[in-house]
């Protein structure tokens, strides 16, 4: 019997008749408007080949094989000397002086270059001429490497690059056609040589139009959510594979052609998904996704290194920066408040105003460290909590609870956390079916004058260990987070992770949002999430069916349920999740209403699929989507929640706070 029937079986009793009271005499615990949010970290092809729209790969021949990206002919040379410091190479192209040897370069794009019909690109380049030349002229193509057509080419445009000083040259483009893996070409045309570097296509529809901007239909997908917060830029690669690798959110900071090129860890740590061509170009940064966070209403978090390099790819003490050593880590974050913050007339003010954007970015959380443990984490995080207070008491500090969701690291991690006193500690699990079935009391017993609970990374990894995005993995989340919902006087926050996944370049799944170089897919992970941060109300309802919740616990049918008040909308908010493979009758008892209180129901949203290993698909993207039914019947008190089925009902009730 697999783990998914196991599952199901133990809840297929006959169908039950159940009765959840709901207690409207007072309003429980605020909900935070945080709470339901996003997580980026650039596995997966996130950023780049993902959000960052650049279509073209090592644009700057930058990474450590000059060429990785590129193909050429002809002649070319790479140099070292280029306008841009931090990323100085470039390449010469020169005649071959055969004239029927092109020299020419082709860049495979990630995993091809993606260009839909009638769409327009922005093709730019840095060049001069070398001394000695006045002009020289190239062809850009846009090409289909692998075609039945007469010619590969389906795009050409000619330039005339002049003078010996670096310029930029730009055109824009319009595709004849829709090709998800073309690749971008450039010849050399006639005698004269050419000085090329940072050269780039972007769609010219990027999200809010900006040049050299972030994927639209991916940032869409991230606005739609509606999310709290929004936690960047990880993940493992905030602490780096050594400190040198860490993310160095500085380094991110002002034109993209000079920020430096850093490895991603993702390229290499798994043995059976390897991407030796996977870097970080930074093009996405820190300014870029605090603006991100206000565009779509998200709290920034942003997560800075502790001083730790990966502890899982290093043992030794001698891997990581001494305690007596941490000013310079310590001081990165004082100026990350600096930036997002600080007035306009301080240093790094100053340079978020020259970025773009003078007003402070408002951000009130700060993520000290990832998936640390042990005492070497400890004693790191203490340092900067004490400069922290000192310096920026205003800034909301998130401590970790290590990479389990219990055991040992995590037993040690949260007493400590709380005789740090930070302010959340961020929780992570990775579970398969069954813990996430165990889990429906997770935080009723949580202290509650500690800390606050931060589930910052969470996903169920279920079908038999092998993980991928289906039906059932995410009707179980949905089933856990009628915990974090009823407990959120404690748990303040919580991100599903990894966000994004390209199909052709992944490293890690099940992941909430995938794409091709054209087409995205909202997975059914997605549609809870978005179910939850649609319906997030502003204060907890008790909801209990004989005293205690619906949690999925023995005589309980598989049920979980949850309640909310949203006071803007006057409408009460239930949440059941029926795991079960029967149906259950469900009444609704609505308790400590005065008189004057009517209630009546509003819409029923239903989310299920009849096959439970399903998940939308590029192909078929809307395939499994919340259905709702406006009421017809405006005095349901009994739900028929149909088995295996995330099912929300919402009231509208007048003459209530
Ligand atoms: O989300 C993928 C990885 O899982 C993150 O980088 C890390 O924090 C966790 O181990």
């Amino acid at each position: 019997m697999t783990a998914l029937a196991s599952a199901a079986f133990a809840f297929s009793a006959n169908a039950q008749n159940h009765e959840l009271t709901v207690d409207m005499k007072k309003n429980g615990a605020p909900i935070q408007e945080t709470m339901y949010g996003l997580f980026i970290e650039d596995i997966n092809y996130a950023a780049d080949g993902g959000l960052y729209a650049e279509l073209v790969k090592n644009r700057s021949f930058d990474f450590p094989y000059a060429f990785t990206g590129w193909k050429f002919a002809g002649n070319v040379e790479v140099r070292h000397d280029g306008p841009f410091d931090r990323n100085p190479n470039y390449v010469r192209l020169s005649s071959s002086g055969h004239g029927h040897k092109w020299t020419a370069l082709a860049n495979e794009g990630f995993f091809g270059i993606g260009v839909e019909k009638d769409k327009e690109y922005r093709f730019t380049f840095y060049a001069r001429v070398p001394e000695g030349y006045k002009d020289a002229r190239i062809r850009m193509e846009l090409a289909i490497p692998v075609t039945n057509r007469e010619g590969q080419d389906f795009l050409a445009h000619e330039m005339t690059v002049s003078g010996n000083e670096w310029k930029q040259y730009e055109v824009v483009v319009k595709s004849p056609l829709t090709e998800p893996k073309s690749e971008l070409r450039i010849f050399l045309l006639g005698n004269n040589p050419v000085d090329l570097e940072h050269i780039s296509l972007f769609p010219v529809d990027t999200w809010k139009g900006r040049k050299g901007g972030l994927r639209k239909d991916l940032m869409e997908a991230l606005a739609d959510m509606k999310p709290g917060c929004f936690r960047f830029p990880g993940g493992c690669i905030v602490e780096g594979t050594d400190l040198d690798t860490r993310y160095n959110w500085k380094n991110t900071l002002g034109p993209v052609e000079n920020r430096p090129l850093n490895e991603n860890r993702w390229h290499y740590t798994f043995r059976y998904r390897f991407f030796p061509d996977y870097f970080q170009t930074y093009g996405l940064g820190f300014y870029e996704y605090f603006l991100l966070s206000e565009e779509i209403g998200a709290e920034p978090l942003p997560v800075v290194n502790v001083g730790l390099s990966c502890q899982y790819q290093n043992y030794d003490e001698h891997a990581h920066v001494a305690v007596d050593n941490l000013d310079e880590y310590i001081q990165d974050a004082l100026d990350l408040i600096e930036f997002a913050n600080g007035d306009t007339a301080t240093e790094y003010g100053k340079i978020r105003a020259q970025m773009g954007h003078p007003e402070p970015f408002n951000m009130k959380f700060l993520g000290i460290g990832n998936e640390q443990w042990g005492p070497e984490y400890v004693v790191r995080l203490e340092k900067f909590v004490e400069r922290l207070r000192k310096e920026h008491p205003e800034i909301a500090i998130i401590g970790s609870s290590g990479p389990n969701s219990e055991g040992r690291d995590f037993d040690y991690l949260w007493p400590e956390m709380k005789r740090i006193n930070v302010d959340l500690v961020d929780e992570h699990f990775y579970r398969p079916e069954k813990w996430f079935l165990s889990q429906g009391n997770r935080y009723d017993n949580y202290d509650r004058k500690g800390p606050k609970v931060f589930a910052g990374e969470y996903a169920c990894h279920g079908a038999d260990g092998r993980k991928w995005n289906h039906f059932n993995a995410s009707l179980l989340e949905a089933a856990f987070m009628t915990n974090l919902e009823r407990n959120a006087d404690v748990v303040h926050m919580a991100t599903y992770a990894p966000l994004f996944a390209h199909v052709d370049g992944w490293q890690w799944r099940p992941d909430l949002i995938w794409y091709d170089n054209l087409r995205s897919v909202r997975s059914c992970s997605y549609y809870v999430q978005q179910m939850y941060a649609h319906n997030t109300g502003t204060h907890v309802l008790k909801a209990t069916e004989n005293g205690i919740p619906l949690a999925g616990n023995e005589g309980q049918d598989g049920l979980f349920a949850s309640a909310v008040w949203d006071a803007n909308k006057k409408e009460v908010i239930i949440k059941v999740i029926n795991v079960s493979d029967q149906s259950q009758e469900v009444k609704f008892v609505f308790t400590g209403l005065k008189k004057n209180q009517k209630y009546q129901l509003v819409d029923i949203t239903t989310y299920h699929s009849d096959d439970l290993y399903a998940d939308n698909t590029l192909d078929n993207p809307t395939a499994i989507v919340p259905q709702v039914k406006v009421a017809e019947n405006a005095m349901l008190d009994v739900a028929n929640v149909p088995a295996k089925t995330f099912a929300m009902y919402r009231f509208k009730v007048e003459g209530r706070k």
